[in-house]
């Protein structure tokens, strides 16, 4: 079926739909799911919202007409092969992931990249000008498509734009590294409202369009969800705020009660030999996500004589992500050496202390891990939020499970009862560890109520109404605020 001729009234642009298109060996194709945390958090607000995405399915070189799903329109924006690598797996993912996650890998500046990536954001630009109807709100997402915001007002000056940054945005002196970088500060100046998840990449943003783009902004402080800042951009107002994400909070801690879900749980926990305690990682397999860290950490622990290798078990479940990216390649078999060496060391026969799965992990069995863990381990050097950690709150109404948690997460700055640790500090991820394996019962239970009650109380569709509505108000406020 075809999407109504009239338009949308609310768009959401990202590089990725919702699903990706899937071709299997025997030459049919069906659709997946899309990895990542911006595909988990943003499809339940579509769908509540009855809007259109518009975005790629993922696989090279197929023009596909828009598709209608459950009253939520998908209009696909090809790619071709010589696109996904420069524009994708290129600027996207070796230049603006490294650079904006504090140069963990050493970003690649290449020009014929940066062309991609100019000649893709237009093409987002134009397929959503033709997708949204008059005055429409368009909301684009993320560091893939950083100019579409000024591209696209160009082309419809009468739509409100909303612009959503899902990984951090990094210290000014990191991204002035970046050879376009007086580009992609004025193509995000084409929103109607900027929004990142914590104030400190507000307030950056906020002085490179002063020092890059030449426009007067506001001096104050960015609150979370209040007190937004301003840049003035000739006529217009522009306004940029923190908006931390977050989960179906609700959703997920009902469904993590079920009955079909708690027997799972134990019979996982009786499949992994009924260890006293249960580590779980999940995590795309990202070089910012600290795998290599805990399982350093659960190594000298293993070592120091610290945790007992015949009652302790690590599930660490690892979905493919950007295989084809040099760094992403070599992580990869970083990780999987340590895997071995540690259970060459420590495992018994038909004991392995390490379980590794590198694979995608279907939503009900995932859930259950998160039921089944005793700690969760999320010890990235950097990331934007983490919703692996909020998910894990999540589903543990039991209270018993307890999260070791990096301090470089958005995350961090919400759930201060985690066991907060220091990536780059070894002793600090050993210390968490510990403490959240072996505090009592009481203290366990006293920080995860805790963490229950932001988590619950601070679910995706607050997110989303603060910033849609923050989007929706009256434009012409904000440029009062320039005075302070
Ligand atoms: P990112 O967006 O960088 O991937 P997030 O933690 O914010 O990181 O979001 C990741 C999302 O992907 C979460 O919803 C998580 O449940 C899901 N996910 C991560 N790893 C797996 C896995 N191995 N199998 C299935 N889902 C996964
Ligand atoms: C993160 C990014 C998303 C991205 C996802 C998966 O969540 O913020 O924009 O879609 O990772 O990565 P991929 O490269 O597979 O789309």
């Amino acid at each position: 079926m075809h999407p109504d001729s009239s338009g949308s009234g609310f768009v959401v642009v990202a590089n990725r739909l919702p699903v990706d298109l899937e071709r299997l060996p025997d030459g049919t194709t069906r659709w997946k799911r899309s990895p990542g945390g911006l595909v988990t958090a943003l499809e339940p607000v579509l769908r509540n919202n009855k809007g259109a995405w518009v975005g790629w399915a993922g696989v090279p070189d197929v023009d596909l007409d828009p598709i209608v799903e459950d009253g939520l329109e998908l209009h696909p924006v090809p790619l071709s092969g010589d696109e996904v690598a420069d524009y994708y797996e290129g600027f996207s993912n070796a230049t603006l992931w490294p650079l904006y996650h504090d140069v963990i890998v050493r970003p690649v500046y290449d020009r014929q990249w940066w062309q991609a990536y100019v000649q893709v954001n237009r093409r987002f630009a134009e397929y959503t000008a033709k997708v949204a109807a008059e005055g429409a709100t368009v909301w684009v997402q993320d560091y893939q498509l950083q100019l579409v915001p000024k591209m696209l007002r160009m082309l419809r000056p009468d739509l409100t734009i909303g612009f959503f940054l899902h990984i951090p945005f990094p210290p000014v002196e990191l991204f002035m590294q970046m050879p376009w970088r007086t580009e992609i500060v004025e193509g995000l100046l084409g929103a109607d409202l900027i929004g990142f998840h914590l104030p400190g990449g507000a307030q950056n943003f906020l002085y490179l369009a002063r020092r890059l783009a030449g426009q007067p902004t506001s001096r104050g402080n960015v609150g979370v969800r209040s007190k937004l800042g301003v840049v003035q951009v000739g006529f217009r107002t522009v306004r940029v705020g923190a908006f931390p994400i977050s989960i179906t909070s609700t959703e997920l801690d009902e469904y993590s009660r079920r009955r079909s879900v708690r027997e799972r749980a134990a019979k996982i926990r009786a499949e992994l030999g009924n260890p006293k305690t249960i580590l779980l990682g999940v995590d795309r397999l990202d070089y910012t996500k600290g795998i290599d860290i805990r399982l350093a950490a659960l190594e000298e622990l293993l070592h120091d004589g610290r945790v007992d290798p015949a009652d302790t078990v690590m599930v660490q479940l690892a979905t493919p992500s950007r295989e084809r990216v040099e760094s992403y390649k070599q992580m990869r078999g970083d990780i999987e050496r340590q895997v071995g060496r540690i259970n060459g060391e420590f495992s018994r026969v038909g004991y392995p202390v390490v379980h590794y799965l590198h694979r995608p992990i279907p939503r009900d069995e995932l859930i259950a891990f998160f039921v089944a863990a005793d700690v969760m381990v999320v010890t990235p050097l950097r990331d934007g939020m983490n919703l692996v950690a909020k998910e894990y709150v999540a589903c543990q109404g039991s209270l018993n499970g307890a999260l070791v948690l990096s301090e470089f997460t958005g995350a961090a700055a919400e759930l201060r009862q985690a066991y907060l640790c220091n990536p780059h500090d070894l002793d600090s991820v050993k210390d968490a560890l510990i403490g959240a394996i072996d505090d009592d019962r009481d203290t366990r239970r006293r920080r995860m109520r805790s963490l229950r009650r932001q988590v619950l109380s601070h679910d995706v569709d607050r997110w989303a109404r603060a910033f849609l509505d923050a989007l929706a108000t009256d434009r012409v406020a904000g440029s009062a605020l320039l005075s302070d």
